[in-house]
């Protein structure tokens, strides 16, 4: 068998350049997303709520991305740990309660929860690389109030066997999707099985946005309160900001007892998702 010299030893390399870096998002930009950037600086009004001309890009993006997923609501916010956050606000999760995630899931899953004052309780992976749904049921106790699947590098997790164990026990169920955007079940996309699906299109993600990154928590049912909620949860967001400034001003105390996180998404998010969405 002929043998050939390794290239560290003087032989021929194989590659002489190292190959580029995989950033799924950015090789897939191109003329129809250079235009949708240019509308939001031609207009000077890249703020989604006041401008001198509005493009209500950030609406725009909301209802096509509900209507590519097949839900009814999708709230764009600034990241897809902004997007966790505001989701399991929406849900209503505080102190004293419990989450199961799973044990092999990006850290802004267990930091979201624990955001919300409650305690991330990891349930074990199966040959999906997502939760197992037998595992889920074991980790389920009094205290638990939900469950975040989440679908890993691009490959849905058994997503009807979870949501059952999920229903079985009154568990709210958070499909984390930054991964997975696009993904489909029998036909049905991920982000549209649970009560609410998140997702995430910075730059390393399979849908990008702007560098900065975008999330999307996104509700498939209109009639319970949780869609309202999350685009309230991220709304709101610029009204305690403006009332902690005028609070601050006028009187030493802060009425609202809430934070200012800044979640929201802003027009020009939508630029670069706006092809991605006509080509899956
Ligand atoms: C599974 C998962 N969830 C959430 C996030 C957070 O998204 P972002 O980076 O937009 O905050 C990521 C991103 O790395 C992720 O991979």
């Amino acid at each position: 068998m002929p043998t050939e010299k390794l290239a560290i030893h003087g032989g021929k390399p194989v590659r002489k350049a190292p190959l580029p870096l995989e950033f799924p998002g950015i090789h897939h930009m191109n003329g129809k997303e250079r235009e949708a950037v240019l509308e939001v600086l031609n207009s000077r009004s890249p703020f989604r709520y006041y401008g001198v001309k509005l493009t209500r890009q950030a609406s725009k993006f909301e209802a096509e991305f509900a209507r590519f997923l097949g839900v009814k609501h999708a709230v764009a916010v600034s990241s897809g740990t902004a997007a966790l956050q505001v989701a399991l606000a929406a849900m209503g999760v505080g102190p004293g309660q419990e989450v199961i995630i799973p044990a092999y899931m990006w850290v802004s899953v267990a930091a979201a929860v624990v955001n919300q004052g409650a305690v991330p309780v990891l349930a074990d992976i199966d040959q999906t690389f997502c939760m197992d749904p037998s595992d889920l049921q074991k980790r389920i106790t009094p205290k638990t109030v939900g469950v975040v699947v989440v679908h890993m590098s691009g490959a849905p997790a058994d997503i009807k066997a979870l949501l059952k164990v999920a229903r079985q026990h009154r568990l709210f169920l958070l499909e984390d999707c930054a991964q997975c955007a696009g993904g489909s079940v029998g036909g049905q996309k991920v982000g549209s099985f649970g009560d609410i699906g998140t997702f995430s299109f910075q730059m390393n993600k399979n849908m990008t946005s702007l560098a900065l990154g975008q999330g999307m928590p996104a509700r498939r049912i209109a009639r319970l309160p949780p869609a309202r909620a999350a685009s309230q949860a991220a709304e709101n967001d610029r009204q305690n900001a403006q009332e902690q400034i005028s609070n601050s001003a006028g009187s030493p105390k802060i009425s609202s007892g809430r934070i200012a996180k800044n979640r929201r998404s802003e027009g020009g998010h939508r630029m670069l998702s706006v092809d991605d969405l006509s080509g899956c």
